[in-house]
């Protein structure tokens, strides 16, 4: 590729030599993410040291039409970080700094390379809290998250990452450097495309450094694990807290079979009669917490779960939270393919959308166990086969399930984005008029169409999926 060639001769010139990497087996790390959708290796990938280097590496990838698709953490799982036009792959690994945190305002300034764990020890560490929580933290990046708009566990409470990023500096598809949004906790100037770059999945520009707003971290933090005899009891089991004035921090869901892999895999104990389980969290002060967690357990117990357990330690909520944070690894280990949906519908609804994923696992002898975030009513919902003859019937199930959720009045994706595998998808949720004014949306930003092409829109990841 010619444009590639040109374009990383200045690019080399620019940051440096040994900015970028050719070598055959580095770019094939960095040809896939941890979806399921398949390698693509780029030409080369160029490792950003700040944002004078992304914007050197755009304006010499604008000005040669080079695909580029900027990647943090690689963890995504709709294919986000896969260079599916191949061309360039842009790392921002190495901008991982938190640069200062401003404990009196309430915010930290950070680069996007920051591992998110290492974001919640520095807060932390001064007394704050940054609240969004992918299970993933421990490898997952800040800029990611912004890409995604990622949730996890936490965000019932205290919801996701666009309510915590304050401003953005954003290089441009074209290198030009813009900072958006503001650092002070109230701000309408202007439109807000600080909100539009979060959740844009890299496809408007890229992001080197981010405000983020912090919180007063909370004294103590419990956590409960109960079983529930049918998993029809989840949505009453959220209510019995919130009718209490009590909002739990967490209310993660395992259905049966996501339990039953739970209990092989990681040595859970689970009691007999249990279908699904509850993990539980409650936060806030050390005069609160405890009074709360007796009567949010008394009224499960009341309500006739099979079992309700506090966990007694820190370590053994950690142990809890460390089968929970890999049970989509622990799913990956049980069957020859594994694909994973992140559908959200109104937390009413969780119960008829967890028996018509039962229904839909028969009619099409898929293995569909399901875990999530019950209290957003945001469902991992996994398909499981070990025949690769199977994939038509799959692709069927996850057209039901989608057909289900959005008349549900639910949406296809809560966390991991549309990305490359769900892009086919969303016309079932979205209108023509809808898709086609976002169309126009990227096109403003990214008029070459060089910035991470091939996802989110039907007609971009057409080159992927086929003509579909
Ligand atoms: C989780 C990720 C997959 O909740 O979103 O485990
Ligand atoms: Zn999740």
């Amino acid at each position: 590729m010619q444009g590639a060639d040109r374009a990383l001769s200045a690019i080399a010139r620019a940051l440096g030599d040994d900015a970028v990497l050719r070598d055959p087996d580095v770019r094939a790390s960095y040809a896939t993410d941890e979806s399921e959708v398949p390698a693509s290796t780029p030409a080369a990938v160029v490792r950003a040291r700040s944002t004078e280097d992304v914007a050197a590496v755009m304006a010499a990838a604008s000005e040669h039409r080079v695909p580029v698709t900027p990647r943090a953490g690689g963890t995504g799982r709709v294919g986000g970080a896969v260079p599916v036009e191949g061309g360039l792959v842009l790392s921002v690994e190495r901008m991982d700094a938190v640069e200062h945190i401003e404990r009196r305002d309430g915010i930290a300034v950070v680069q996007p390379g920051v591992v998110t764990g290492a974001l919640h020890a520095a807060v932390e560490a001064e007394g704050l809290f940054y609240p969004p929580d992918p299970n993933s933290l421990g490898s997952c990046a800040l800029g990611g998250n912004i890409a995604a708009n990622a949730g996890g566990p936490r965000a019932f409470k205290y919801g996701v990452t666009r309510q915590y990023v304050l401003g953005l500096t954003v290089v441009l598809p074209d290198g030009t450097v813009v900072s958006l949004g503001r650092r002070t906790a109230k701000g309408v100037t202007g439109y807000d495309l600080t909100a539009l770059m979060v959740g844009s999945e890299g496809t408007l520009g890229v992001v080197t450094e981010a405000i983020v707003r912090l919180i007063p971290k909370p004294e103590s933090v419990h956590t409960l694990m109960v079983f529930l005899a049918d998993d029809q009891d989840i949505a009453g089991a959220v209510d019995e807290a919130l009718s209490r004035r009590i909002v739990p921090s967490c209310v993660e869901l395992l259905d049966a079979g996501a339990l039953d892999i739970v209990s092989r895999q990681a040595g859970l104990a689970v009691p007999r009669g249990a279908s699904a389980m509850l993990l539980m969290e409650l936060d806030g002060d050390d005069a609160v917490v405890p009074g709360q967690l007796e009567t949010v357990g008394n009224a499960l117990d009341d309500r006739g779960a099979v079992e309700v357990l506090v966990a007694q330690n820190a370590s053994e909520r950690e142990r809890l939270w460390a089968a929970r944070r890999e049970l989509s690894h622990s799913f990956r280990k049980e069957a020859a393919f594994k694909l994973s949906e992140d559908v959200v519908v109104p937390r009413t609804k969780l119960a008829a959308l967890l028996g018509r994923c039962r229904a839909i696992a028969e009619e099409h002898a898929i293995t569909m166990p399901s875990y999530g975030h019950a209290g957003d009513g945001n469902l991992h919902v996994n398909f499981l086969w070990d025949d690769p003859g199977a994939r038509p019937r799959v692709d069927d199930a996850i057209k039901a399930l989608f057909e289900a959720v959005v008349q549900m009045g639910g949406t296809l994706s809560g966390e991991h984005g549309i990305g490359v595998l769900k892009a086919p998808y969303l016309p079932l949720e979205q209108s023509a008029a809808l898709i086609a004014l976002q169309e126009r949306v990227k096109g403003v930003f990214d008029p070459e169409g060089i910035m991470n092409p091939g996802k989110i829109f039907p007609a971009a990841a057409r080159r992927f999926h086929g003509a579909c």
